[in-house]
């Protein structure tokens, strides 16, 4: 295997990957979160690394074990991510899988927030934004990875919002998914996604997440052939 990863397509190139929730703490033992497993960003880890890239992979909390062949840093709020990013940087190429949070609580409590009585409710929480870190990445620059690719996951319009996405944030590449009930996607182990480039969209079909990884990762080994 190593001697297969040694001259894979992707060998001498480093990649970063994030993956995973972020949870933003209210208090010692609450978070705010967004659902994400972490299972495509880690099947797109281990797929990279197959093919011979040097991983990188910062992942928020998740029940996955780290992939084999991987710099696994571990990081819980949006803001360590960003953190564990810029320490790991630079990179070739970067793939950000994470269901970041885009908002955490203004105030952290240092001590649990007490129900006094069984009506009590808290007053209300404010919100600030968190960092982006796909556009923080994205952001043109010496460091700026040659290859950005993103991930939306949408409820509604896929392809117009993951087009817009791209733009926003200004990564080369979307790929977009719909994540509405009922599609099974959300935590479930096959996705079907819509990848979305400069020049166009691709619809692929509905398969294992580790197959979408697999095709990913021969894309961008082809994408930096051609360059
Ligand atoms: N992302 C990120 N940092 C954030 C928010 C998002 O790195 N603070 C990345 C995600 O990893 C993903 C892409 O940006 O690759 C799109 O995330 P998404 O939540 O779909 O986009 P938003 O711009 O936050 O838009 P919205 O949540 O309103 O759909
Ligand atoms: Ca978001």
């Amino acid at each position: 295997r190593h001697q297969q990863q040694q001259n894979g397509p992707l060998a001498g190139k480093s990649v970063l990957v994030t993956a995973g929730p972020t949870h933003e703490p209210l208090d010692p033992v609450r978070y705010l979160a967004n659902r994400s497993s972490g299972k495509q960003g880690y099947a797109i880890a281990a797929a990279l690394a197959d093919l011979g890239a040097t991983v990188t992979l910062v992942s928020g909390p998740t029940t996955l074990r780290a992939p084999a062949d991987v710099t696994y840093v571990a990081c819980e709020t949006a803001c360590q991510m960003l953190e564990c990013v810029k320490s790991a940087a630079p990179f070739d190429a970067a793939v950000c899988t994470a269901a970041v949070a885009d908002w955490r609580p203004e105030v952290q409590a240092g001590q649990k927030i007490k129900k006094i009585s069984r009506d009590d409710v808290p007053a209300p929480i404010r919100l600030v934004a968190n960092p982006d870190i796909l556009a923080e990445i994205s952001a043109p620059g010496p460091q700026r990875p040659a290859l950005v690719v993103g991930f939306a996951a949408e409820t509604e319009k896929v392809e117009a919002h993951a087009t817009a996405k791209r733009q926003r944030k200004g990564c080369d590449w979307i790929v977009a998914n719909d994540v509405s009930a009922g599609t099974g996607i959300m935590g479930g182990d096959r996705n079907q996604v819509v990848l979305i480039t400069a020049q166009g969209s691709e619809r692929w079909p509905h398969m294992p997440k580790e197959e979408v990884a697999q095709r990913l990762a021969s894309r961008m080994a082809d994408w930096f052939t051609e360059t």
